[in-house]
């Protein structure tokens, strides 16, 4: 396997970003593309993967990546907007963008290194069915790619299922943040004494208990690239209170409904994340919605106040992890093929149970 020396005050990147950890690399400021490195060509950017050698070392190991499209960004001649832990962002003209749910799977913030076959288009078939049933203003345009006369055949027939086409939308700079449950990082603060999620919640509640109400808790994106809570007058500040008021209204709003619908399917929806953003005045629901990455789904029956609940989708393959000896820093320990099949199985399981159609009539639909 060839090594590349890189001058020290450079920092070498191929690939998407997430899979290069500047922590861990300890060289370099992030993010930042500085060209070809030496001895690569041109050609293969974007179809090889970058991972440092050593965290003290400035060389690095270049391996050819098995799905140039799901591991590797800047791979579709479209202009590339941006990579996510998630999804690779293209542009197709000034007003719209290409949104590609790629097999990526994140946990404890870390991008693991399978991909889950498959579900990126669980991620995006759950949120078209939520586009639909919710009806309220967002940035969906059009799942048919024929009009992107950039794209391949090939490139077409791998982003089926998996990507839209949506209104390049001006993003709000607060993760809308619903609870209808106390649980994860709410309940560690409320445990802890309070926290910026917990400033109306009364005393003597459990965890995983059903508040009165459900309570709007968002969150700022920080740096360290973890979301942090934030307190109502905070928000309120980098809003300003109209702003606040509507997506407080429209979040609240959306979560009861969908809550509504979880339960008639026996889930519950204990909380969930929405992001906005405008396009010219509109203020529309963007991003992906109430997709098990972004909400915490429990089915009914497990679901014990005082007691952890288990949830769809990630926590199977975070409980593997967990008995692993891992710092929960990158890189993350590989996933055996048992353990990728078992959390596709779960995904999938989370579409059909959720929108009570069966996931292969969602591909079949797509071809
Ligand atoms: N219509 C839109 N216009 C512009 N940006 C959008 C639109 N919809 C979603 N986004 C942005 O696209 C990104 C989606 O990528 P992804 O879900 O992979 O990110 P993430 O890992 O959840 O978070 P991060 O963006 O912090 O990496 C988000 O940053 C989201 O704000
Ligand atoms: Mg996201």
């Amino acid at each position: 396997m060839p090594i590349f020396d890189v001058e020290s005050d450079h920092e070498l990147f191929i690939g998407h970003r997430e899979q290069l950890d500047t922590e861990l690399v300890g060289i370099g400021v992030g993010g930042k593309e500085i060209g070809d490195p030496p001895g690569i060509e041109s050609r293969h950017a974007g179809t090889l993967v970058a991972v440092p050698a050593r965290p003290d070392s400035i060389g690095w190991e270049m391996r050819r990546t098995p799905d140039r499209l799901l591991a590797s960004g800047h791979v579709l001649s479209l202009s590339h907007v941006a990579s996510g832990k998630v999804r690779e962002i293209y542009e197709i003209d000034p007003d719209h963008l290409l949104f590609v749910a790629t097999d990526r799977i994140s946990a404890y913030d870390v991008i693991l290194p399978q991909l889950i076959p498959d579900k990126g288009r669980v991620l995006t078939g759950l949120s078209l069915h939520f586009f639909d049933f919710l009806d309220t203003p967002n940035h969906l345009v059009s799942t048919d790619l024929s009009s992107v006369d950039e794209l391949t055949d090939q490139e077409r027939t791998e982003l089926e299922g998996r990507a839209m086409i949506v209104r390049r939308a001006e993003v709000v700079p607060v993760e809308c943040v619903v609870r209808g449950y106390l649980y994860g990082s709410s309940w560690r603060e409320y445990r802890d004494g309070g926290g910026p999620t917990t400033e109306h919640l009364p005393e003597g509640l459990r965890l995983a208990d059903k508040l009165d109400e459900p309570i709007f808790t968002p969150a700022t994106k920080a740096a360290t690239g973890h979301d942090e809570n934030i307190t109502e007058s905070q928000t309120r500040e980098i809003l300003g209170d109209d702003l606040y008021e509507e997506l407080r209204r429209r979040s609240i709003d959306i979560y009861t409904r969908a809550t509504e619908y979880a339960a008639a399917k026996g889930v519950i929806l204990a909380d969930t994340k929405f992001e906005f953003g405008f396009a010219g005045d509109e203020l529309l629901l963007i991003d992906e919605v109430l997709t098990p990455d972004s909400s915490r789904y429990w089915p009914v029956d497990e679901w014990e106040p005082g007691n952890e609940v288990p949830s769809f989708d990630k926590q199977y393959v975070r409980e593997w992890l967990e008995k692993q000896p891992w710092d929960k820093t990158p890189p993350a320990p590989d996933l055996p093929d048992e353990i990728v099949q078992g959390t596709r199985s779960r995904y999938v399981e989370a579409y059909e149970k959720i929108t009570g159609r069966s996931f292969d009539e969602y591909l079949e639909g797509r071809r």
